[in-house]
């Protein structure tokens, strides 16, 4: 049996397609606290999402369709190993198992963020194909809470990109907790466009047990930011030395803060406002326009479901 559509403008949204916007992943602050028996690392991790991000959007098709488009398109691949389409496909086995019809989509992603680059890439592409699935079939009701289960299957930063809200992460990056009061962030974003490997980042840390996050006991978060650290920036540059140099590049532009992502390359700058941020992204890109550099801001805290988005 097909979902039952929530509401009659649910049941037109999903018929005339859907969208979402997958956010590019921020890193405020990255902690390696240990290591599982598996390999996988235990983190605390200071986390956000940005304005700009991947598009994705999901339209009702004779057959599953998956096509890329955007500046970054090239990097990867429509086939059956894309975290988009490993995501609909293992949607699709949790509600067929259930007895709900998850009918053919064409999916289609413009790729607007370097790849591999630290700031969610593959896994808020997954989380958005989740979230946006869910919509076309209707079918929010019957998957809710299975969905961190599936995330989680699909990558350790996917249920952080499920909901796209400022956390703290624990665990491998799965335990989440709200940081509601963490305020927009006026951002320039830099990256010299060089992949990094994740797995190859992490075998490069010299300690797997270092400091954990001190108790946040101030309201200006810049210093606190600045008491944190990101564990892999170390063993990132030793891959990717423009790392440091793009770093220096953004702090030159009047930054208050600037730190790698993730695992890198990606380097954030930290900025008094969403104008300085753009000045700054600007006079970036005319200094080295081999690389990328975006300004953007990050989104608030405020509470929401998991899984309500907007269209986009
Ligand atoms: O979970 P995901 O596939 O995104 O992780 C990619 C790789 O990054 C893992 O195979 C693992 O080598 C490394 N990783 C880790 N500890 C984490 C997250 C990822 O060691 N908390």
């Amino acid at each position: 049996m097909p979902a039952k559509p929530a509401s009659t403008t649910s049941e037109a949204d999903a018929a005339a397609g859907v969208a979402e916007l997958a956010r590019a992943k921020i890193n405020l602050a990255l902690h390696v606290v240990g290591q599982r028996p598996d390999g996988y690392h235990l983190l605390e991790s200071l986390v956000t999402f940005a304005d700009i991000g991947d598009r994705l959007t999901f339209m009702p098709s004779d057959r599953d369709r998956l096509t890329i488009s955007g500046p970054f398109s090239g990097s990867i691949a429509p086939d059956a190993s894309n975290l988009v389409a490993r995501a609909r496909d293992g949607l699709r086995h949790l509600l067929t198992k259930r007895g709900l019809t998850a009918s053919p989509a064409a999916i289609h992603l413009e790729k607007n963020l370097p790849v591999a680059s630290g700031i969610g890439g593959g896994s808020a592409d997954a989380a958005a194909t989740l979230r946006g699935l869910l919509r076309l079939w209707q079918a929010e009701a019957f998957a809710a809470d299975d969905m961190d289960a599936l995330a989680l299957s699909l990558g350790a930063d996917v249920p952080m990109c499920l909901r796209e809200r400022p956390a703290l992460a624990r665990g491998i990056g799965e335990d989440l907790s709200p940081l509601a009061d963490l305020p927009a962030l006026p951002l320039v974003l830099g990256n010299p466009l060089r992949g990094v490997s994740t797995p190859e980042v992490f075998s490069r840390l010299r300690s797997k047990r270092n400091p954990g996050m001190e108790a946040f006991g101030t309201s200006d978060w810049i210093t606190l930011l600045s008491r944190l650290r990101n564990d892999l920036e170390d063993p990132a540059r030793e891959l990717v030395p423009e790392i440091g140099e793009i770093s220096a590049l953004i702090a030159a532009q009047g930054a208050r803060l600037t730190r790698m992502s993730g695992s890198g390359a990606t380097c954030f700058g930290i900025f008094a406002s969403r104008a300085e941020a753009e000045q700054a992204a600007a006079a970036l890109r005319t200094l080295r326009p081999d690389w990328y550099f975006q300004a953007a801001e990050t989104v608030t805290g405020s509470p929401s479901s998991p899984l309500s988005k907007t269209p986009n």
